[in-house]
C-alpha cells in the first residue's frame, strides 16, 4: 500500500498574496486541489502538511470534496521539517510499504507520472525513487547529483558548487520513499546548510553512504513538475493548461477563432459546430449544444446554451441559465437562473433573472426583470409569442401570459391575461405633457 504526503506548509513569499499560495488557481482551480486530483488515484486519503496560513487552507480542504487528514509543521523551516510532521501522522496511522511525498504546489502533475514513479519505486525495490526532469535552465532548483550513473546527493542550488550548478537534471520535489528509510533519517535532519532549513533532500545523501538503493527517474514533461512561485509562473502554467483544453475542444469539432484569447474551463462541456469568437470566458460545467455561436467577449458561468443559440457579442451568462434551440441572448444582456424558450430572444441591453421565457418570444431592448426587492428575489413568468415592448419593466413576482404585448417603457407589476395588449398610461400622460408644454 502506498500513501501519500502533500507538502503545502511553505509560505509562498513571491506571490505576495494574503492568500496561501496552495489557494491561487491555475484555469480556476486551486494548486492544491489539482495537486489532490491527481494524488487520490494513489491514496484516497493523504496527509496534507500545512504551516503558513494553515487556518484558510485547512478550512478550504474541509469543505472540498477532499477527505485528508491535517498535520501541522512545527516552527522549523524547509520541506524536511513538513515531512517530519506528515510522516509523524501517518505513522500513527496504518503502516505502509510506501510513502509518496508530493509538493501541494506543482499543478500540472499527473495521476500516470505518479503511478508512474510508485510502480518503478516498487519494481526496482528501491529504497528511495526521485521523480527528476531536465530543464534548460535548471537554476534555482536542487540538482541531481550522480557518480557514474548513480545517484549520491540532491544539491540545492545555494549550496552548489559552480560545477554542479551547470548540471540540468533536478530534483522536482516529488519523492517515493520506503516507509522505513522515512523513519529511520528524518530525526537524522539538520540545518548544516546555506538557508538554515530542514533539507528534506539530505536524506539522498545519508542513505547513499550506508549503501541503501537511490534511483532518479526523468519525466520528459517538465511542466509536469514546475511549481508555481509567483503569478508569471501561475499564468504560464494557466496558459499552456488552458490550450490543452481548447486543443481537445477544437479536435473534437469547435471553432475557437483566437485560442490566444479565450478561456475554458476542464469542466465545460462543448458540441461540435459551435463558434466561439475570440474573448469569451466558459466555466463552472457550462453546456454548449451544437451550432451555438458564441460571440465576442460573452462570460459564461454554468448554464446550458441550446443549440443553434446565439449569445452576446458581450453577454453574460451567470449560473443556471436553461437557454432552448435558436433562442438568443444578445449584447449586454446579464442573464441569471432564466429559462428562454426555443426560439425566444432577448437580443439587447436586458437584466433577465429567475425567470421563464417561453417559446417565440421577444424581449424589446433595455427591458429589466426586476426580480429583487430589497430582501428576497421573486420569479416572473412570460409566456409565449409574446412581444414585451423596448424598457419594460417586470417587477417580479408577475406572471405575462401568451400572445401578449406591452408597449414601450411599460411598468408591469400586476399579471396580465393572455393575448392582452399592455401599457402604462402614466408614461404615456408624462410624454403628452411634454409636447404639449413644447407646442
Ligand atoms: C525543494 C527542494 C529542491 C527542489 C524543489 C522543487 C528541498 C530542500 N529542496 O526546494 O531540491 O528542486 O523543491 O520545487 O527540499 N514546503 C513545506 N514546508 C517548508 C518549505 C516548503 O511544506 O518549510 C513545501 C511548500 O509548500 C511546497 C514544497 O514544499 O509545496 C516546495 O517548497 P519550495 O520552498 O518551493 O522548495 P525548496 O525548498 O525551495
Ligand atoms: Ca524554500
Amino acid at each position: 500500500m502506498t500513501r501519500v504526503i502533500v507538502l503545502a506548509a511553505g509560505q509562498g513569499t513571491r506571490m505576495k498574496s494574503k492568500l496561501p499560495k496552495v489557494l491561487h488557481k491555475v484555469c480556476n482551480v486551486p494548486l492544491i486541489d489539482r495537486v489532490l486530483n491527481s494524488v487520490v488515484g494513489i491514496d484516497k486519503t493523504p496527509v496534507v502538511v500545512l504551516g503558513h496560513l494553515k487556518n484558510v487552507v485547512e478550512e478550504h480542504l474541509t469543505n472540498s470534496k477532499y477527505n485528508v487528514t491535517i498535520a501541522t509543521q512545527s516552527k522549523l523551516p524547509g520541506t524536511g521539517s513538513g515531512a517530519r510532521a506528515g510522516f509523524e501522522v501517518l505513522g500513527s496511522l496504518e503502516k505502509s510499504e510506501t510513502v509518496l511525498i508530493v509538493t501541494g504546489d506543482t499543478p500540472l502533475i499527473s495521476s500516470e507520472t505518479l503511478s508512474r514513479l510508485v510502480d518503478f519505486h516498487n519494481n526496482n525495490s528501491d529504497d528511495v525513487t526521485i521523480l527528476s526532469t531536465n530543464l534548460y535552465n535548471p537554476f534555482g532548483y536542487g540538482r541531481i547529483i550522480r557518480k557514474n550513473d548513480k545517484v549520491t546527493a540532491i544539491r540545492e542550488q545555494k549550496d552548489a558548487t559552480e560545477d554542479e550548478k551547470k548540471i540540468t537534471e533536478i530534483n522536482s520535489g516529488i519523492y517515493a520513499f520506503k516507509f522505513d528509510v522515512l523513519k529511520k533519517y528524518l530525526p537524522q535532519l539538520n540545518l548544516n546548510n546555506a538557508q538554515r532549513e530542514l533539507y528534506l533532500t539530505d536524506i539522498v545523501e545519508m542513505s547513499v553512504k550506508d549503501g541503501l538503493n537511490i534511483n532518479a527517474i526523468a519525466t520528459e514533461d517538465s511542466l509536469e513538475v514546475e511549481g508555481v512561485n509567483d503569478h508569471l509562473q501561475q499564468m504560464n502554467l494557466s496558459k499552456i493548461q488552458n490550450l490543452r483544453v481548447l486543443e481537445k475542444h477544437m479536435k473534437n469539432g469547435v471553432t475557437i477563432i483566437d485560442p490566444n484569447n479565450t478561456w475554458i474551463d476542464e469542466d465545460v462541456i462543448i458540441e461540435p459546430d459551435v463558434i466561439i469568437e475570440p474573448g469569451c470566458y466558459l466555466t463552472d460545467g457550462a453546456v454548449i449544444h451544437s451550432g451555438a455561436n458564441i460571440m465576442l467577449g460573452s462570460r459564461i458561468i454554468g448554464s446550458e446554451v441550446g443549440e443553434k443559440a446565439n449569445i452576446g457579442p458581450y453577454a453574460y451568462l451567470r449560473p443556471n441559465n436553461q437557454l432552448g434551440v435558436g433562442s438568443k441572448v444578445g449584447a449586454f444582456v446579464e442573464a441569471k437562473n432564466a429559462k428562454v424558450g426555443n426560439g425566444s430572444k432577448v437580443p439587447h441591453l436586458t437584466y433577465i433573472g429567475d425567470a421563464e421565457v417561453g417559446e417565440n418570444s421577444n424581449i424589446g431592448a433595455g427591458s429589466i426583470f426586476a426580480n429583487y426587492d430589497g430582501v428576497n428575489k421573486h420569479h416572473t413568468k412570460v409566456g409565449s409569442n409574446v412581444k414585451i415592448g423596448s424598457k419594460t419593466v417586470l417587477v417580479a413576482p408577475v406572471e405575462v401570459g401568451d400572445n401578449v404585448y406591452t408597449g414601450a417603457t411599460t411598468l408591469v407589476r400586476h399579471d396580465i391575461p393572455s393575448g392582452s395588449l399592455a401599457y402604462s398610461e402614466n408614461h404615456m400622460n408624462i410624454v403628452d405633457n411634454w409636447v404639449e408644454e413644447n407646442r
